[in-house]
């Protein structure tokens, strides 16, 4: 079965000119200050061994990358999309667990013309993936006449927060390797992991498998990465395609060109990549401040009624809030979240715009701001929902009330300002978008 995408596996890209075979012979014969005064000599490109040292310190030193098996990347997004264009053509589908990241809809999706069918995963065991969820959405790619030709997780997810158990990863590998399919992992948030349980990579899970290199399941693995989340760098626009295949290797590095990372900019990252005692100090001091924010945000909430799915990575809950829906619709989710917005002014996502299929989750973020306008935040909603109670009480008395006099002034007055609002908002939502990052 074809496994690649035909831009992947075609010759058209002009690789094989000499201006590009100076740097596979530079790959083959590198000058060497002490081990190789022949060699060739680079002018102007940095290593990725800092990168593939980083990634590794982050798993723990539990798996190690080889760094001529990655690919640097302008970003994740840049990193997910041109594995979309490796690995499917237009009208072939990848799986993805909901909710999932709103931006995967335009890097997966958007330029590639590769189609989403979700994994529908619910609240009721945490939001896992199960073998039942994944072959459902599988069979709905089939009646949709879609071939399908991968899965993609993040691990730890955007927006639930959480790290995937062994288990699940273990259920992924299995499945693809029976389906004959690919697995993206995208690792964005592996540095985040601020409480236990700790972070496994499905490289983890590949290497207890004790899959050699001939093993076909290895080679359709592959993990995306960035810097733009476990150090704070998003506008650097640094990050990573890893991948055992070879074919997907070089297919990536000639698609890389339209995502180039600066040479300024890899000089500048692999010195501090290579600076072991800041990078672990980095590491260990953001997860210790997630994790108060964390706490801060749980609490908060907490005080406001609000809970939220027990987590532990991320810089965000996924907060429940069905309890505050006026009924179990996605269009109460919608008003909901445009009272919060407009009114209490709080930009949080909707679990709708994650393709979450339960109404009534939010993702809050609780790391981009300081620890005073976080308590902020915090007392705006708690004023909200004790309002919102109290109207609920009182719409609740004027209902019985008005059950007994059905021509109350009193009713009439607080329907006429509820329309008049729910005109307002929606007219003022009309051409906005919920955040994506
Ligand atoms: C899961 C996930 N993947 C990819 C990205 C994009 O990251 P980058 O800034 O590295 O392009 C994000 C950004 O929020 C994300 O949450």
């Amino acid at each position: 079965m074809k496994l690649l995408s035909r831009k992947a596996s075609c010759n058209t890209h002009g690789q094989d000119s000499s201006y590009f075979l100076g740097w596979q012979e530079y790959e083959k014969n590198a000058y060497d200050e002490v081990k190789n005064l022949e060699g060739i000599i680079q002018m102007g490109l940095a290593e990725n061994q800092a990168l593939v040292d980083f990634m590794s310190e982050i798993r723990g030193n539990k798996v190690t990358f080889n760094p001529n098996h990655i690919v640097l990347t302008a970003g994740a997004t840049s990193a997910n999309e041109t594995l979309m264009f490796c690995l499917a053509d237009p009208g072939e589908a990848f799986l993805l667990p909901t909710p999932y990241y709103p931006g995967f809809d335009r890097d997966l999706k958007w330029r590639t013309g590769v189609e989403i069918v979700p994994i529908q995963c619910t609240s009721s065991n945490g939001f896992q993936i199960t073998e039942e969820a994944l072959n459902q959405a599988y069979q709905e790619a089939e009646n949709r006449n879609l071939r399908v030709k991968g899965v993609l997780v993040t691990n730890p997810s955007n927006p639930l927060g959480t790290t995937m158990t062994s288990n699940e990863l273990d259920l992924l590998v299995t499945f693809v390797e029976a389906k004959d399919i690919h697995l993206i992992s995208d690792e964005i948030y592996s540095g985040t992991v601020f409480i236990s349980p700790g972070f496994v990579s499905v490289m983890e899970i590949l290497k207890n498998r004790n899959y050699d290199e001939f093993s076909e399941v290895r080679n359709r693995v592959h993990v995306v990465y960035s810097l733009s989340k476990d150090l704070g760098l998003p506008g650097f626009r640094v990050g990573a395609i890893y991948s055992n295949d070879e074919m997907v290797v070089a297919a990536a590095t000639k698609m890389s060109s339209f995502g180039l990372v600066s040479s300024q900019t890899q000089y500048l990252l692999s010195a501090m990549l290579s600076d072991k005692k800041f990078t672990k100090k980095y590491i260990t001091e953001n997860q210790r401040r997630l994790k108060k924010r964390h706490g801060m945000l749980v609490s908060g909430l907490q005080k406001a009624g609000i809970g939220c799915l027990k987590s532990n990575a991320g810089l965000f809950c996924w907060v429940d809030m069905r309890h505050l829906l006026r009924s179990n619709t996605f269009d109460a989710e919608m008003e909901l979240w445009k009272k919060i917005v407009y009114d209490v002014k709080l930009n949080i996502s909707p679990g709708s715009s994650c393709h979450c299929t339960e109404p009534g989750w939010f993702r809050v973020c609780f790391a981009n701001m300081s620890e005073d306008t976080l308590e902020l935040a915090m007392q705006r909603l708690t004023s909200f929902v004790k309002e919102l109670n109290r109207n609920n009480n009182n719409n609740k008395n004027d209902n019985n009330n008005n059950n007994n006099n059905k021509s109350s002034s009193k009713h009439v007055r607080s329907r006429r300002s509820l329309a008049k609002w729910v005109f307002r908002l929606s007219f003022d939502g009309a051409d906005r978008q919920p955040e994506e990052r």
